[in-house]
């Protein structure tokens, strides 16, 4: 891939003299799903699929940019000059939405650049294609501008990107897990301060199955910005007579005993599955540490429940998955991952099965659904890297 990378660098944009590939992981969280922009915990791990750059600084403002996955748009151009985001650009904006959050806080991107991308993320499948190219360019531009920055730094200046310049009011999650992902490892982050460990995840009988709806998505067009903001309403409730600063402070017990002061249904629905899922992921993490899978894959089964029936951002696709993996052999747990609405679910399944699992769901998958379900068996991979 590299040379096939510079040699189509060079194509496009001349004699490239000495330049460097760069790579940023895409990721999957295992659980902790909703509750980064409630002050819970999450654990995702990064994947060995991301997005590659052939980058080169320039002399002059220009910014020369082209995809090899969107061969037919051609190279782009834009300058550093002129960041405002162009609903027309697409993909652009992306990159543009990092160079303008790191401009924003005054880091010194003072010259134009030429990049070229390549990624082998299915796009739109919510394993954070988006984030990768994020936190890549964020990447390539400290090592291209020599900028003093750590790599929480270059997740938060991602989530800036992300927020206030797509429209997406995501939490911390995707770009901080694929700035500081770690080969065979998961993150267990605490979104309420940034602290954070390495679990390493040492499934030797089994794999991670990532299932792929193909219902396409974006999260500009979801409800995530509305479930955001029904939990923070709920939050508002809670704090009549709760000092607490989010969702993620609370145990179960606690929730049950204040729930009547969240004056709606769904919003009570909401919290709730805010307050379960944050404990069900410090659980999690201690079931993967203590080796019990089994118990992992239960705490992975009741979070899709509860963000089928509680958060109600699953949907037909994305149930049907699930279910059927549950009803094969071999399987230890699955469940929705990332925002939801579509996108992929994942599962653990025994490595003896793992075959046959994918026939059986994919065959089940396209006779509800009428199309076909794509199927990954995933590596955890490293962060950010020159390569
Ligand atoms: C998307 C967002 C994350 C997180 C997940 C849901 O991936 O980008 O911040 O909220 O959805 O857990």
């Amino acid at each position: 891939m590299k040379e096939k990378m510079k040699s189509k660098f060079e194509e496009l944009f001349g004699d490239y003299g000495d330049i460097r590939v760069y790579f940023a992981p895409g990721r999957v969280n295992l659980i902790g799903e909703h509750t980064d922009y409630n002050g819970g915990h999450v654990f995702p791990c990064a994947l060995t699929m991301g997005t590659y750059a052939v980058a080169r600084k320039r002399n002059d403002n220009k910014l020369r940019l082209y995809s090899m996955n969107f061969e037919k748009l051609g190279i782009l151009e834009s300058s550093i000059e002129d960041l405002k985001y162009k609903k027309e650009e697409k993909w652009i904006n992306y990159p543009k939405s990092m160079i303008w959050a790191l401009k924003s806080e005054e880091y010194n991107v003072d010259k134009g650049f030429d990049i070229l991308y390549y990624g082998n993320i299915p796009n739109g499948a919510g394993l954070s294609s988006s984030a990768s190219i994020e936190v890549l360019t964020g990447f390539v531009l400290k090592d291209l501008f020599n900028l003093d920055i750590d790599m929480v730094k270059l997740a938060l200046l991602g989530q800036k990107a992300e927020n206030q310049y797509v429209g997406v009011n995501c939490g911390i999650m995707d770009q901080f897990i694929i700035a500081n992902g770690k080969k065979d490892c998961a993150i267990f982050l605490d979104t309420a301060n940034l602290e954070f460990e390495y679990a390493p995840v040492k499934l030797k009988n089994e794999k991670i199955v990532i299932m792929n709806t193909n219902k396409k998505r974006g999260l500009g067009d979801s409800k995530y910005n509305e479930r955001r903001a029904e939990c923070e309403k709920a939050l508002e409730e809670l704090q009549q007579e709760l000092n607490i600063k989010t969702l993620g402070e609370l145990s179960e017990e606690e929730f049950e005993k204040n729930k009547h002061l969240i004056k709606d249904k769904n919003r009570k629905k909401r919290a709730k599955h805010a307050v379960y899922e944050n404990q069900r992921t410090i659980k999690a993490v201690k079931a993967l540490q203590e080796n019990k899978i089994d118990l992992l894959g239960k705490l992975m089964i009741e979070s899709h429940n509860s963000l089928r029936d509680d958060y109600e951002v699953t949907g037909k696709e994305l149930d049907t998955l699930v279910e059927e993996s549950l009803k094969q052999d071999g399987v230890v747990g699955a469940r929705m991952t990332g925002a939801g609405f579509g996108g992929c679910a994942v599962s653990i399944v025994k490595n003896d099965k793992v075959e046959k699992f994918i026939e059986n769901v994919g065959k089940a998958y396209k006779e509800k659904i009428g199309y076909n379900a794509d199927f990954y068996v995933v590596e955890i991979g490293d962060g950010p890297r020159i390569i």
